[in-house]
């Protein structure tokens, strides 16, 4: 890993940094220059470990060859190929392996070029799904409180998470959302999923009676809602949701954006809990956030829909010019193979109870208030300073950055998700370091 200090440029006004205090960053810049495994070099030569995967997305850890080779083969091999009514083999391939990998049932794959086009293609397949079966009038999108669906306008009118909707105005017509599943009351320090809470599934009914099931396209929900601060479902609860969606004729899309790729364990949350979603939108975890790449996951129910039809006509009027794209594609399979050749779901699964009793032992700190946890992801959640939230964990985000650990926090919430190569000395070297940042945190 090289560090270069030269590598940073004098001048950092012109970048306007996405989701970022960008005065405070500006004023004293935190720069990562390297990566590798589960380490970040910051441009000052200090190790980082990455204790967030870089932002949920590099489970296989930094510069994996493997990765690294296949996009230098590729970009010099076919740079470039439209995906409009033309193909080249590796968008073809990675459809395959996705569907081999993905849960029962997802059958086609449709790509876009991050989370958020991820979802919004999502939503508009629900809607046009709806219409191609003369079920025009089904449009409405239900969301969840407190979920995150990215930052276009579609995951952004079904996203439950107020300080993400409310500067952009009404956002799209005919959304509604459902209650979230956080019940510190009951739930607090939880190992797993929480035992209560199954009963905040009914409050789609509620949504139903409102507005009448014959309106409602889909239901959209994070199986884990993890930007808002990790929530994990309730015993029984994405069942439920199953159930009633089945119920009424209402597609359940579950948002696996940062659920998919072993991130619990498995490959897909969907298959970990034994629910199947109508389709399922991923991106992330699906290049190892090497380069830019989304997509969605339909059963052959809802693709079959559309092949209907003149066979000239184009069926879906959607889709992006890096749709497929071959140098994505390429990382994709070249990911894919790094997971399964490396077992890292399985060691996600297998390392799983270790992190839990690890990242429990922080119970009793100061300013603990909740502490959950599942597969390979942890969140800690902490009191408020009063009248300023989010300072302490932003001041916990930096004082670990001093420390040498990547942390990811969200309102006073602090969000762990290494990557799944993780070995059991990092657990204790990450939670070590989070020990010593939390109890000297005032
Ligand atoms: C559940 C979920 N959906 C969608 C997105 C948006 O993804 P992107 O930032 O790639 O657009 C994210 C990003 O964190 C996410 O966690």
């Amino acid at each position: 890993m090289a560090s270069d200090r030269s590598a940073v440029p004098n001048d950092l006004s012109a970048f306007w940094m996405p989701f970022t205090a960008n005065r405070q960053f500006k004023k004293a810049p935190r720069m990562l220059v390297s990566a590798e495994g589960m380490y970040y070099k910051t441009a000052d030569g200090r190790e980082v470990l990455d204790g967030t995967a870089g932002l949920w997305c590099c489970n296989a850890g930094h510069s994996k060859p493997k990765i690294i080779e296949a996009v230098r083969k590729q970009v010099a091999e076919l740079d470039y190929a439209p995906a409009f009514q033309i193909g080249h083999p590796n968008a073809f391939e990675l459809a395959n392996r996705l569907v081999d990998m993905a849960p029962e049932g997802m059958e086609h794959v449709f790509f876009a070029n991050s989370g958020s086009e991820s979802v919004d293609t999502a939503l508009k397949i629900a809607i046009a799904y709806h219409r191609a079966r003369g079920e025009g009038q089904r449009t409405r999108l239900i969301g969840r409180e407190r979920d995150y669906h990215g930052v276009n306008f579609g995951g952004t009118s079904v996203c439950g998470i107020g300080i993400d909707r409310l500067f952009f105005g009404p956002l799209l017509p005919g959304t509604d959302h459902i209650r979230d599943t956080h019940m510190p009351e009951k739930n607090a320090f939880t190992r797993g999923q929480p035992e209560h809470g199954v009963e905040r599934a009914e409050d789609m009914e509620r949504l139903i009676s409102l507005h009448g099931a014959d309106t409602i396209a889909a239901l959209i929900v994070e199986p884990m809602a993890g930007s808002t601060g990790v929530l994990f479902p309730p015993k029984g609860y994405l069942q439920r949701l199953r159930e009633i969606c089945t119920k009424h004729g209402i597609l359940l899309i579950f948002d696996e954006v940062i659920t998919g790729f072993g991130r619990l364990g498995a490959s897909f949350a969907a298959e970990l809990f034994g629910v199947k979603p109508d389709m399922i939108t991923c991106a992330k975890g699906l290049t190892n956030g090497t380069i830019p790449m989304g997509a969605v996951l339909t059963t052959a129910d809802m693709y079959d829909t559309f092949m209907t039809g003149p066979e000239h006509m184009i069926e879906l009027f959607h889709g992006y010019t890096y749709s497929g794209n071959p140098i994505a594609s390429a990382a994709g399979l070249a990911t894919l193979e790094t997971y399964r050749e490396e077992g890292l779901f399985e060691n996600a699964a297998a390392l799983a109870p270790y992190w839990e009793d690890a990242l429990h032992s922080l119970k009793g700190l100061p300013h603990v208030i909740d502490i959950r946890n599942m597969g390979l992801i942890g969140a800690i959640e902490l009191e408020p300073i009063p009248g300023e939230p989010t300072k302490r964990a932003f001041t916990a985000f930096l004082k670990a950055f001093e420390k040498g650990l990547l942390i990811r926090t969200t309102g006073d919430i602090i969000a762990l998700s290494p990557p799944l190569l993780i070995t059991k000395a990092q657990p204790d070297k990450l939670f070590g370091k989070l020990r010593h940042v939390l109890t000297n945190l005032d």
